[in-house]
């Protein structure tokens, strides 16, 4: 979060867009610096939406609420605003409420879905593609290199229930080895949980589309947890950057320092790239 700030380098006049408003924790941070300034905040997810509205109440008429796709940007925002902050993946509300299905450590129904309103669920992609596209997903999205064997035990234990139904077949399908400390099954659900949610299409189509509606002066913001998404990130802001008025700020990505990891473990893999676009 202190990155984030130092980097949009916020002015109590600007608009700001907060593409992953989550437990609202950027979104407060950002709506206290503000003045005449305003901002958008955006979630696929409609339950975080509505418990940042208790949460910012105090804030009134300065923030908007959007819910929807980052990916649709565009269609939601003006251009000429200051600064767009996006913090990819899940939050930490989603993914310990049993009834979400984003984890294993709880039992609950394959969903993972951010948006509820769509239709595909882990369930339709655990329990309907075929043996290869199960293990290129897992493979691809999950970096899982037992994706195979993975692929076939699913496809036998057909139709699979639950969360701990699957990694339990996950776990019978390639044992866990006595040093392993991750769950055999952790990145089959973070590829499942990519593919129900297209997030890479979604990164791809904000990394598209974000950059020309800074003003100039304003700032792109983007913290990542998977090197699929900061390698989106790193060549897309290269990109912007050699094509147009734009720099790049990070010349290294921004990794927390071990003083943020000692007190929240979670943000250990967290990768932080900021853009500019020159005045
Ligand atoms: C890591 S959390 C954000 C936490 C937030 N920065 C905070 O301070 O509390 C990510 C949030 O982004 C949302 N999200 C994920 N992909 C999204 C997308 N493509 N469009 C909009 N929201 C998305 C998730 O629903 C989740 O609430």
């Amino acid at each position: 979060m202190e990155e984030v700030t130092e980097y949009l380098a916020i002015d109590p006049e600007g608009v700001y867009v907060d593409c992953t408003l989550g437990a609202a924790g950027y979104a407060e941070r950002i709506l206290s610096r503000l003045q005449g300034g305003r901002l958008i905040a955006i979630d696929r997810d409609e339950t975080a939406i509505d418990r940042a509205r208790v949460r910012l109440a105090a804030y009134g008429g300065k923030v908007e609420f959007v819910h929807g796709g980052f990916a649709e940007i565009a269609e939601k925002v003006e251009p000429g605003v200051a600064g767009v902050a996006a913090d990819l993946g899940w939050s930490r509300d989603q993914v310990e409420d049993p009834e979400r299905g984003f984890s294993f450590q709880y039992d609950g129904p394959l969903d993972a879905r951010f948006d509820r309103r769509q239709d595909l669920t882990a369930g339709d992609i655990v329990n309907f593609y075929d043996e290869r596209e199960l293990a290129n997903l897992f493979y691809e999205l999950g970096g899982e290199r037992r994706s195979r064997g993975i692929a076939r035990a699913i496809v036998r234990g057909r139709p699979i229930r639950s969360t701990r139904h699957l990694a339990e077949i996950i776990e019978r399908a390639v044992p866990r080895a006595r040093d392993q400390k991750l769950h055999p099954a952790t990145k089959c659900f973070a590829a499942l949980r990519i593919a129900t949610n297209d997030e890479m299409g979604q990164l791809d189509r904000l990394l598209e589309t974000a950059p020309p509606l800074l003003r100039p002066g304003g700032r792109m913001v983007v913290v990542s947890f998977h090197s699929l998404e900061d390698g989106r990130v790193k060549r897309a802001f290269r990109r912007w950057a050699a094509e147009g008025p734009y720099e790049v700020l990070t010349k290294k990505v921004v990794t927390p320092s071990q003083e943020e990891v000692d007190r929240n473990p979670a943000s250990r893999s967290a990768k932080l790239r900021a853009l500019r676009r020159v005045a």
